[in-house]
């Protein structure tokens, strides 16, 4: 996949859109050759990759310094980068400047979560050529007031909420909109009613795409396993094993042997 009408041509041909977020070159790389659409460089990059607790630490530097690298690995990939906490709260002219910054390091469009309060520059930035994909249902960057992260839309008032929010996003041209941690039935109505493509994470089998993050997917973290969670490696146990079977070896001079030198 290389273009936003690519979303909408899956969803209309109901096929499923892949996405996974990437933070690196070598990981950019081997996704370059995968059969998964589009890559996110997602601000979780400051919670798996920089160690920080929450997004809210990712800046605009950090964001663009990674779709940089994961760009140069990625050259067959539609890329999207997310906007950091509060990039589209400090005025038109400073989240241009942002937008800019990540369209120069070579993603071909952002993410922002949330609608309400940024409409008008959600609408300045498509006008200005730049796709936006949409975020609703658990939008980390708004944790603390969310109060953790827990699973958004479940009350009819919530859920109709949500509804207006999505159609609003649509309406102001959004190509796709994530959808995370929401009731299965509610992320199955909005993607019936929605045009343009959904992509869940913890909403449920019935979305347009999933997304997951690429750390998660690989299970680096083993205390980290929410029920919407599918690991599809023990990355931490195979990591470990082979850190410490090249420690025991170098120990035990099984490495390097003859052959290894010159
Ligand atoms: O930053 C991120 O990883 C995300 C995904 C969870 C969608 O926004």
């Amino acid at each position: 996949m290389k273009a936003i009408q690519d979303f909408l041509i899956k969803k209309n041909k109901q096929e499923k859109i892949t996405m996974i977020t990437c933070y690196d070159f070598s990981f950019a790389q081997i996704i370059n050759q995968s059969h998964i659409d589009c890559l996110l460089v997602g601000d979780s990059v400051a919670q798996v990759f920089h160690g920080f607790p929450n997004t809210l630490h990712a800046t605009i530097e950090m964001m663009a310094f990674h779709t940089a690298a994961v760009a140069r690995g990625a050259t067959h990939k539609f890329i999207v980068a997310d906007m950091p906490f509060l990039s589209v709260r400090k005025g038109l002219k400073s989240a241009m400047q942002d937008i800019d910054l990540l369209m120069k390091a070579g993603a071909h469009a952002v993410k922002i979560e949330n609608v309400l309060g940024h409409e008008k520059i959600i609408q300045h930035i498509i006008e200005s050529g730049v796709p936006v994909m949409g975020h609703l249902g658990l939008t980390p960057q708004s944790i603390h007031q969310l109060g953790g992260p827990k699973i958004q839309g479940k009350s009819n008032d919530q859920a109709q909420k949500l509804f207006t929010q999505a159609k609003l996003l649509e309406q102001l041209g959004c190509f796709s909109l994530v959808l995370e941690l929401i009731p299965n039935a509610l992320a199955t109505q909005l993607s019936k009613e929605l045009v343009i493509p959904t992509i869940g994470i913890g909403a449920g089998p019935h979305t347009d795409g999933q997304v997951l993050v690429l750390n998660d997917l690989l299970g680096m973290n083993p205390d980290f396993n929410p029920k919407f969670l599918k690991k599809y490696l023990q990355g931490h146990s195979q990591f470990l094993e082979a850190f410490n079977q090249y420690s025991n070896e170098v120990k035990n001079n099984l490495f390097p042997l003859i052959e290894n030198s010159y």
